[in-house]
């Protein structure tokens, strides 16, 4: 079968650890909680988590030909994502990023940059985009895709009838730029409200909002951690709540957000119910360690939506 989703980016490998207080405090070992290594990344993260409900998925990026590398492909083949366009790149490290996460669940992450920003697109890419049903990119920022080349991968998918999603993490100074080069060929954007603000310079997510659809977004869903999320889609724009959960690590929240939205429009659902499920779909990835914490299946995730209890609007 052809993939559903095609989701295209950052894939890097996360490293989380949990309760960490005070770095280097002691050469002893300490025994901590739990120590969780996951594929990861706007696309890779999202990948994972929208296999996880099962979206068939095929990933588009780049890792390196170490270790790490090596278990980033297994680790998302282990959950049915097709890696057939995930480059290996000879001699290079695979973005990797270290996650240390307190009792509290505030995080300090460390990240080392590798092959994740050679992400490019190809014939073959281009073949994947018209065959996808949806197409999530994340690859703002990559050199080889930014500046036209993202652009023409999302508005192939377009021409060829795809919904496009897109995500970002720690834009630059040029992803405005770009983004006006994609916006117009993108149904949701999706980023987090600390990305919004940045990226618009606008005081509050109401205004970024707008910001976004006058660059030629479609619709809006802005994730606003804890407070839940601001959903912008034709014409209408109101807030979802979060769900009220103690969360271990809320590491690929946003990610999970993302997949969840993609995962459930692609069963039907509209799009407003589509972010309630995603709601609840990072609401289960916060209650547990890394990329998938203690999310399941579809099934499981749906029940969990009506069931949990949704916190203050
Ligand atoms: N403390 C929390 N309690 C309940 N739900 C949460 C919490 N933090 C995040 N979420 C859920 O996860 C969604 C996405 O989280 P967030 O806004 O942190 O995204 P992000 O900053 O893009 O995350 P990422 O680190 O994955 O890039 C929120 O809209 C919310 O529904
Ligand atoms: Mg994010």
């Amino acid at each position: 079968m052809e993939s559903a989703l095609l989701a295209v980016g950052l894939t890097t490998l996360d490293i989380v650890a949990r309760p960490i207080e005070d770095l280097t405090r002691t050469e002893r070992a300490i025994l901590i909680e739990g120590i969780v290594c996951a594929p990861a990344g706007t696309a890779g993260g999202a990948a994972m988590v929208a296999a996880r409900l099962g979206t068939p998925t095929r990933i588009l990026g780049a890792v390196g030909d170490d270790l790490n590398g090596r278990f980033v492909r297994e680790g998302l083949e282990a959950f049915g994502v097709d890696t057939g366009l995930l480059a290996t790149r000879p001699g290079q490290t695979t973005s990797t990023t270290l996650l240390t996460v307190e009792a509290s669940g505030r995080r300090s992450s460390f990240h080392a940059p590798g092959a994740a920003s050679t992400a490019a697109v190809d014939e073959a890419a281009l073949g994947a985009a018209r065959r996808a049903r949806f197409v999530h990119y994340g690859g703002i920022g990559a050199p080889a895709l930014d500046g036209g080349a993202g652009a023409e991968l999302l508005k192939t998918a377009k021409d060829f009838g795809a919904i496009v999603t897109c995500d970002l993490i720690s834009p630059r100074r040029s992803a405005p730029d770009e983004l006006k080069r994609l916006l117009p060929y993108v149904d949701y954007f999706m980023p987090s409200a600390a990305e919004a603000t940045f990226l618009t310079g606008a005081e509050d997510l109401e205004a970024a909002v707008e910001q976004f659809l006058a660059w030629g977004a479609g619709g809006c869903i802005i994730k606003d951690g804890g407070r839940g999320s601001l959903v912008a889609l034709a014409g209408t724009r109101r807030r979802l709540p979060a769900y009220a959960i103690e969360p271990a690590d809320t590491t690929s929240c946003g990610d999970s957000y993302c997949a969840g939205f993609i995962s459930a429009l692609g069963r039907g659902w509209t799009p407003l119910e589509a972010c309630r499920f995603a709601t609840a779909t990072a609401a289960l990835v916060a209650l547990g360690l890394g990329t998938l914490g203690k999310l399941q299946g579809f099934e499981e995730t749906a029940e969990a939506m009506r069931t949990m209890t949704i916190g203050e609007a």
